[in-house]
């Protein structure tokens, strides 16, 4: 091949979640930035500061809600237009990156992102308060209300801060928020609090003022065309996807690698197979369908109404092997540090589900995988898997159009754990893991590229079986 076929070969790599989000794309984005240059490219191309992407760097630990995870590498990073951006959470974000990285130089933003505006937030949180016991479990970070106003088509845009009326605007949809939360919601605005939420805000707008604004399909076009290597950073999984997901119990954007193209304003054929990420196990914050989970609706209802202090007093020693299915969930909660890095709930765990992993992965186009917190299962005499689903007496490994009206029987097969830890093979895994993991491949169809053995960028096993 050529230089100039080669150019034209070049695709985006969509990093995307196969679960219900958290599967560690944070740690995956961070790693793959370790390598590349200065003229390749990191972007977001869907979600807000609903994302919570943790990486370690320099032995310090980061939670990432908008700037992509490669902020520390020196590719250039750019927030897209599928993006919903609050621009005050923005600017706090990059108060936490230490003054040595330089990365304003190398961000730039797309003027078609959609503002979260102060307004948002409160639709979002009194919304999900009126719904009682039928509410999604939102992050409460005004997506749902950020994305709704494009529908809508009155939402302002990042490009509309630099028009002289951006105010009068801004004012205008406020006002018609404001007349919502009441008429709809019976909630009258605490004039006080929403003025300090509008400095924030202001604050913010000026500081995206001084930033690079860039037409996503641009900067895309130039990487591509210059044979840069470009990742797109998904957020959240591949099952809240807003139409593709356990509907209603979703988020509002396109997480699926389909969405790159949306997102970016570019045709589907610039987006290439995706690495798609998944854990060893499953996890999920918020409402809705699990059929894997440990403890059913007992661990559900469980993990809506406690803190962690409240599942430490129960379950000061959770025991991963109890006979009882809700206190190995908790242990696997305990061992997997399964709090929600934006929100700090409980993260709902449960087994891997291969119906719907296997969904995922056609819906993505993965044909590669990483497979994360392996070392998590240490303590686990042995680890399941479901392989089918038995619904009306049927064994199916296929996934019913809505998994919360369906009687789901999940069947299981069990693999055994290794002895000790992992870090304790050299770099190597286990023949226990490594059947595990050859079985995951064989019945996925797709590589598992590595897997993780701890949190930090070299937690890591390369492929070598
Ligand atoms: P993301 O939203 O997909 O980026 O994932 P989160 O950052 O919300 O959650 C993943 C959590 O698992 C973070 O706390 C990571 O530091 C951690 N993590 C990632 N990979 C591994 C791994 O292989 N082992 C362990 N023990 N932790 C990991
Ligand atoms: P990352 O990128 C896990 C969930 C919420 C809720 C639903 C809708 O860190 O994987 P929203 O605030 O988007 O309207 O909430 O989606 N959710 C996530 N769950 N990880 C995330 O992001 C999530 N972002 C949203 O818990 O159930
Ligand atoms: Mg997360």
């Amino acid at each position: 091949m050529n230089k100039t076929e080669q150019k034209h070969q070049n695709k985006i790599t969509p990093i995307i979640g196969l679960q219900w989000g958290d599967e560690g794309k944070g740690k995956g984005v961070a790693r793959i930035a370790s390598s590349l240059s200065k003229k390749d490219l990191i972007v977001r191309f869907q979600g807000g500061n609903n994302a919570g992407h943790t990486i370690w760097h320099d032995s310090k630990c980061y939670v990432f809600h908008l700037i992509p995870s490669g902020v520390f590498g020196k590719a250039q990073i750019h927030l897209g237009a599928g993006m919903v951006i609050d621009p005050a959470s923005l600017k706090d974000e990059t108060k936490v990156i230490p003054k040595n990285v330089s990365f304003i130089p190398r961000l730039s933003v797309s003027p078609h992102a959609i503002l979260t505006m102060p307004t948002h937030l409160l639709l979002d949180s009194v919304s999900e308060k009126t719904k009682g016991k039928k509410k999604i479990g939102s992050t409460g970070k005004g997506i749902s209300p950020s994305y709704t106003d494009l529908t809508l088509r009155r939402a302002l845009r990042v490009g509309d801060i630099f028009y002289p009326d951006f105010k009068k605007k801004y004012a205008a949809l406020t006002r018609e928020h404001i007349n919502t939360l009441l008429t709809s919601f019976g909630h009258k605005v605490d004039v006080k609090d929403l003025k300090a939420r509008e400095k924030r805000f202001f604050d913010g707008i000026n500081f995206v003022k001084n930033l690079k604004i860039r037409e996503s399909a641009q900067i895309v076009d130039e990487a591509l065309e210059g044979g840069h290597q470009i990742i797109a950073e998904g957020a959240q999984g591949s099952l809240l996807d807003v139409r593709f997901g356990h509907f209603p119990f979703v988020t509002s954007s396109h997480t699926i690698s389909a969405g790159v193209a949306t997102g970016l304003g570019i045709p589907p054929e610039k987006v290439g197979p995706a690495i798609g990420i998944m854990k060893a196990y499953v996890t999920k914050v918020g409402e809705g369908p699990f059929p894997t989970e440990l403890g059913g609706k007992r661990s559900a209802v469980w993990c809506r109404d406690k803190k962690l202090v409240d599942e430490k007093k129960k379950y000061p020693d959770p025991n991963p092997n109890s006979k009882d299915e809700m206190e190995q969930g908790v242990a696997l909660r305990r061992l997997g540090n399964e709090i929600g890095a934006t929100t700090g709930r409980l993260r709902r765990t449960g087994w891997i589900d291969l119906p719907l992993l296997k969904h995922a992965i056609k819906m993505n186009n993965a044909t590669r995988l990483v497979m994360t917190k392996l070392d998590v299962i240490n303590n686990f005499e042995s680890i399941k898997v479901c392989t089918h689903y038995i619904i009306k007496g049927k064994k199916l490994d296929t996934i019913p159009f809505d998994l919360s009206r369906t009687e789901i029987e999940p069947v299981y097969t069990s693999f055994p754990v290794w002895k000790g830890n992992l870090s304790d093979y050299n770099g190597k895994l286990p023949k226990e893991a490594l059947n595990y993991i050859k079985f995951l491949e064989k019945t996925l169809s797709a590589d598992i590229i590595y897997v993780g053995t701890g949190p930090e960028e070299h937690h890591v096993v390369e492929k070598y079986w």
